[in-house]
């Protein structure tokens, strides 16, 4: 195949690597493909160049999509200033020629689907251009994203593109995280926002037009929207609704919306051709290092990379990799430009991967699911497809839910082939093969409402006086035994009574942006008087991301830190606990986070949220101050009130069951427990994740007696008796 024309050799011999614990630590993180590899060690002789990989992947091409509509390219002269550059590349957009129809349409009809090519401009442009015709005098201008990175990152381009202050006239909220004013027009927000600003605004008075982008990617938060605005501009004949979405399938968002207009925005799309491993890849986050390795020193500079990884630790093991092995390669390459983008990555450093790659440089972004569609980045033109991503999956039987790494559908793969051919031809590398492609994914992503927890959203839509459920508009309705898991969830947590209605702790519980489990920890808190301690742990948790600093060539160093949280016992809750306490005992100190290996982004943004919840706290007149820093039980207890749906025993084996379901789980590697002597016999967990096993997040060890004293109505005596009946004599088995 022609890409492979300039493919290298190796004088860089990389030794392979005994399994360390860094790997393990980040492999169990990291679901591999479980296939095995069709690598081989090859040579190819190109121009002078010496080779660089001790191995290559063959790939084969196998089709190309068609781009529709080609345009010219976009290099004409460009005027002075950044600014006007700016305003150019707006006329540019796909949408920009359709602007006086799409305003005519809106005026013409209340709720208007919108379709068009990622990238065609419609994130960053409708809002903009309904407030050029007075739409923004009326109200505000709100706009949803499923992704926080997405809210943030075109909330700060629209702000730089009408050239007024981030947080201004245009803002953007995600949770824990408010950026608007008095003064925003513009405001863009995550789905989850928004529907938390139903709760106060039960009919989004405050908004003239409200615009559900990313549609198509029918996020649970986002689906529940639909039902909610379908009802609203009922009685709001004045709030223009646009429904946008990145694929043609409005057809069914129409119908939903009973039968509403459809606007498409024909896409400018060059051919894209695809290649396909010849043979299944096992590491594919390896397999991607070596593509991009091939990509760089085999395909012209005019044109980036674009990967797509799970998550961040792939994210982050993959850079890691990229900067070491093209620094071995020295001056023989071009400079590479590598950018991560996940959700939890700085703002600062999320806008570097919009920044137009030097001459003579390639940029390589590694990105999570993000880049399909909420993201687009100008100049890629090869796209490296390992064919996964991160869903969470919910086993409504087991009441469990868990981020599994899960291959992604046809429809997403195409969409990501498609970001390699939106200003040129461009290529598409998918780490899996053309069987597999037609035989194991999917057609189409099934919708999040239909696989996941709905815990949280019953307790919103209850706190929005929706009782009946089972008769909600939803447009792909859940399975009715999602439903009432959930229902009896929320009943088992206390925050309903046994007519399904809100109960006062559950109204207090809606008050909290949080997980049904996690609120009604915060609020326990208050009995067993440790809502400082609480609140910090529950921040901690929070985060999504670790605090923890684990540079590779310090990684005992930074073990050995984390421990040193961790004793005294508690698991790892505690060790959250006490690493925040004592970095605010170092009244929040930056040097103490770096002796500590802390990261200190991380527990920074964990003290906004802790001061969030605190105000939260004032809301439902919980003392957050009262404390209780000698009695780490009582933390412990309080969270195990909320958690007690995440029990594990310790088995006879040596193995851990969950308490009910007698599901085996074992503890995370990551976890200050992990490599306990004596592991203890029972544990709470915050969550499970299934990588290489279905692991436990954040543990920390209990007493069984908790159980029953905590939650008698789910857990009797008969269920903790095994540990008290321990050391008598064995009963003979038949
Ligand atoms: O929403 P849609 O996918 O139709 O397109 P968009 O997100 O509005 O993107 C339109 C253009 O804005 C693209 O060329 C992006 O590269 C650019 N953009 C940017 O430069 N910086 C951002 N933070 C977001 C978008
Ligand atoms: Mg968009």
């Amino acid at each position: 195949a022609k890409q492979q024309e300039a493919l290298l050799t190796s004088r860089y011999n990389e030794p392979k690597l005994e399994k360390s614990e860094q790997d393990l630590w980040e492999e169990s993180q990291t679901q591999k493909a479980g296939a095995i590899g069709g690598r081989q060690k090859k040579a190819i002789e190109s121009d002078g160049y010496e080779l660089l990989f001790d191995d290559q992947i063959d790939f084969v091409m196998q089709e190309t999509r068609e781009g529709y509509d080609k345009h010219e390219s976009l290099s004409e002269m460009r005027p002075a200033t950044e600014h006007e550059k700016i305003l150019e590349g707006r006329t540019k957009l796909p949408v920009y020629a359709y602007r006086e129809e799409f305003l005519a349409a809106v005026k013409e009809h209340q709720i208007l689907i919108l379709v068009g090519e990622t990238g065609s401009g419609k994130t960053t442009q409708i809002p903009q251009f309904l407030n050029e015709v007075g739409y923004g005098e009326l109200g505000k201008i709100g706009c949803t994203q499923p992704r926080r990175v997405a809210a943030m990152s075109v909330a700060a381009r629209v702000a730089q593109e009408m050239n007024v202050r981030l947080g201004h006239e245009v803002g953007y909220s995600i949770r824990f995280e408010n950026c608007t004013s008095p003064k925003t027009i513009l405001q863009y927000m995550t789905d989850g926002m928004l529907l938390r600003e139903i709760l106060t605004q039960p009919d989004l008075a405050s908004y003239s037009c409200m615009v559900i982008d990313e549609a198509h990617e029918r996020t649970l938060h986002t689906d529940i929207l639909f039902g909610l605005v379908k009802d609203i501009v009922r009685f709001r004949s004045d709030l223009k609704l646009i429904v946008s979405s990145a694929t043609l399938d409005a057809e069914k968002f129409s119908k939903y919306f009973d039968d509403a207009s459809i606007f498409m925005i024909p896409g400018r799309m060059f051919p894209v051709d695809t290649y396909y491993t010849k043979a299944p890849e096992a590491d594919y986050v390896d397999a991607a290092v070596v593509t991009v390795l091939q990509i760089h020193v085999s395909q012209p500079l005019n044109g980036d990379v674009l990967v797509f990884l799970t998550g961040q630790e792939e994210i982050e093991t993959a850079a890691e990799t990229l900067s070491e092995r093209s620094k071995n390669l020295g001056s023989r390459i071009p400079e590479l430009i590598i950018c991560p983008i996940y959700a939890n990555l700085p703002s600062e450093q999320q806008a570097k991967i919009f920044e137009k790659t030097p001459s003579g440089a390639r940029k390589v972004v590694l990105a999570t699911n993000i880049a399909e569609t909420s993201l687009t980045i100008d100049g890629i033109c090869y796209v490296i497809d390992t064919g996964f991503n991160k869903q969470k999956t919910y086993n409504a039987r087991s009441g469990m839910e868990s981020l599994v790494v899960t291959p992604i559908s046809q429809a997403a793969a195409n969409q990501r082939a498609g970001r390699a051919g939106r200003t040129q031809p461009g290529k598409c590398f998918r780490l899996f093969t053309a069987w597999s492609f037609q035989h194991e994914l999917e057609p189409n992503t099934v919708p999040e409402i239909l696989r996941t927890n709905m815990g949280n959203v019953v307790l919103m839509l209850k706190s929005l006086g929706i009782n009946d459920l089972l008769n909600f508009d939803f447009m792909d309705r859940p399975p009715a035994d999602a439903l009432i898991r959930a229902l009896e969830q929320l009943y088992a947590l206390g925050a309903l009574n046994d007519r399904g209605e809100l109960t006062k702790l559950g109204r207090r519980m809606a008050e909290f942006p949080l997980d049904p489990m996690l609120s009604k920890s915060v609020i326990v808190s208050e009995k067993y008087e440790c809502t400082s301690e609480v609140l910090s742990t529950v921040a901690m948790l929070s985060l999504g991301a670790s605090v923890f600093y684990r540079p590779k060539e310090k990684a005992v160093h930074a073990d050995t830190a984390r421990l040193n949280f961790a004793r005294g016992g508690g698991g790892d809750h505690i060790a959250l606990l006490r690493c925040y306490s004592e970095w605010a005992a170092s009244d929040f100190s930056p040097s103490w986070c770096f002796e500590n290996f802390v990261q200190v982004k991380n527990i920074k943004k964990a003290r906004d949220i802790r001061e969030q919840l605190a105000g939260l706290c004032d809301r439902v007149e919980i003392d957050h101050t009262v404390s209780n820093s000698d009695d780490f039980d009582a933390t412990l207890k309080t969270i195990t009130a909320g958690f007690f749906y995440n029990i594990a025993k310790l088995g006879r084996t040596g193995e851990y069951q969950t308490a009910k379901q007698h599901k085996t789980v074992y503890i995370h590697p990551s976890s200050v427990m992990a490599k306990e002597e004596e592991p203890p016999p029972w544990l709470v967990f915050f969550e499970l994740t299934f990588t290489t096993k279905e692991f436990m997040r954040q543990v920390a060890p209990i007493k069984p007696s908790w159980l029953v004293e905590i939650a008698p109505h789910y857990y009797q005596e008969t269920d903790i008796e095994d540990s008290k009946t321990k050391k008598m004599p064995r009963t003979r088995r038949n």
